[in-house]
């Protein structure tokens, strides 16, 4: 019932072929355990990530409503912005962002490298702000501001996680589930990083019509699980709703908390340990934000038998440009 009605929403059909699932190897020889990936870090625009799934949807809208400009906030080094910046070149339209600096660094890598360096190659204008936490309202002002200006902004709001957004990753829950039908494998659960909560979200919601009872575990970046908690039912009722269909019983959040500390935007022993094994094992890029937080908390929960028996699959959400801004932690 959800996919037929996912049907009806509009998408740029950017995204031509599912991304591969494929069996990491020698990461599960060294843990004793199989694990494979999802590779959403291959998604076809500037450096990949999951939040082309999301602009998919969200981008079809701009261009539905006639907008001129796309508006989005995030961290400095935010893939997000950096994407949505990449979308906006590629449909011909403005982008402005709202940047803050979530760890108050003043490394200048930090700075100006990494995603941020990549904002500047797709014209995107930059306003560095104090703070985010109010991101909606100061996007509300900033889009007040560009139409004063004779601009049609469109809102695109952080991480793009609102229910048009996670409809990308609704689409990506039922492709997701077909690969897994295709692999005749039972897999014991899905693992991924929790930030924004849509990529969550979404394919927990989806797989909880294609595959109930497969376990899907968000690992938080940047916050304890009861506060993520009501971020990621709350978003999953919105898009059920969006989609005109009723929240399956079946769907469940399951979260991790035990893995973002210090605090977003800041990677601990583990998640540097984490980037290390994936590129050394397997020649992949985690990211020292998201992946490599969400990585370290399936390593941790096999050694602490937190899963049931059966294979793992890890969403590879991307981030790799921010390593180029941290290399100062690595
Ligand atoms: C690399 C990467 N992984 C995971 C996430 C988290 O996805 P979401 O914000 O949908 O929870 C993000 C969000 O910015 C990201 O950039």
């Amino acid at each position: 019932m959800i996919k037929q009605q996912l049907a009806r929403f509009n998408r740029l059909e950017l995204l031509a072929q599912a991304t591969p699932l494929e069996k990491l190897e020698r990461l599960s020889a060294w843990v004793g355990r199989d694990i494979y990936i999802k590779r959403d870090d291959l998604t076809p625009l500037a450096l990949g990530g999951n939040k082309l799934r999301k602009l998919e949807y969200l981008g079809a809208d701009a261009l539905a409503v006639g907008a001129d400009t796309l508006i989005t906030a995030g961290a400095i080094q935010s893939n997000h912005v950096r994407q949505t910046a990449a979308l906006a070149a590629r449909l011909g339209l403005g982008c402005v962002a709202l940047l803050e600096n979530p760890i108050g660094t003043a490394d200048a890598n930090y700075l100006g490298n990494g995603n941020r360096l990549l904002l500047d190659l797709f014209d995107a204008r930059v306003e560095l702000v104090d703070n985010l936490d109010n991101a909606d309202e100061q996007l509300q002002a900033l889009a007040e501001r560009l139409r004063g200006n004779g601009k049609k902004p469109y809102l695109v709001p952080i991480g793009g996680s609102n229910a048009l957004g996670a409809l990308g990753y609704v689409r990506a829950g039922f492709e997701l589930a077909a690969q897994i039908e295709d692999s005749g494998l039972a897999f014991a659960a899905v693992v991924l990083a929790s930030g924004s909560a849509g990529t969550h979200s979404g394919l927990g919601l989806a797989l909880s019509e294609a595959l109930p009872g497969l376990p899907v575990v968000g690992v938080t970046v940047s916050r304890s699980d009861e506060a993520q908690r009501p971020k990621v039912q709350g978003l999953a009722e919105r898009t059920a709703e969006l989609l005109g269909v009723p929240l399956p019983a079946s769907f469940k959040v399951e979260l991790w908390d035990e893995y973002f500390a210090p605090r977003y935007g800041e990677p601990n022993a583990g998640t540097l340990a984490a980037v290390k094994l994936l590129a050394s094992q397997e020649g992949i890029l985690l990211d020292p934000v998201y992946t490599g937080k969400a990585m370290a908390g399936l390593l941790d929960g096999i050694g602490r038998q937190r899963f049931e028996d059966g294979p793992l699959i890890f969403l590879h959400t991307g981030g790799a440009p921010a390593l180029f801004a941290y290399n100062a932690m690595l």
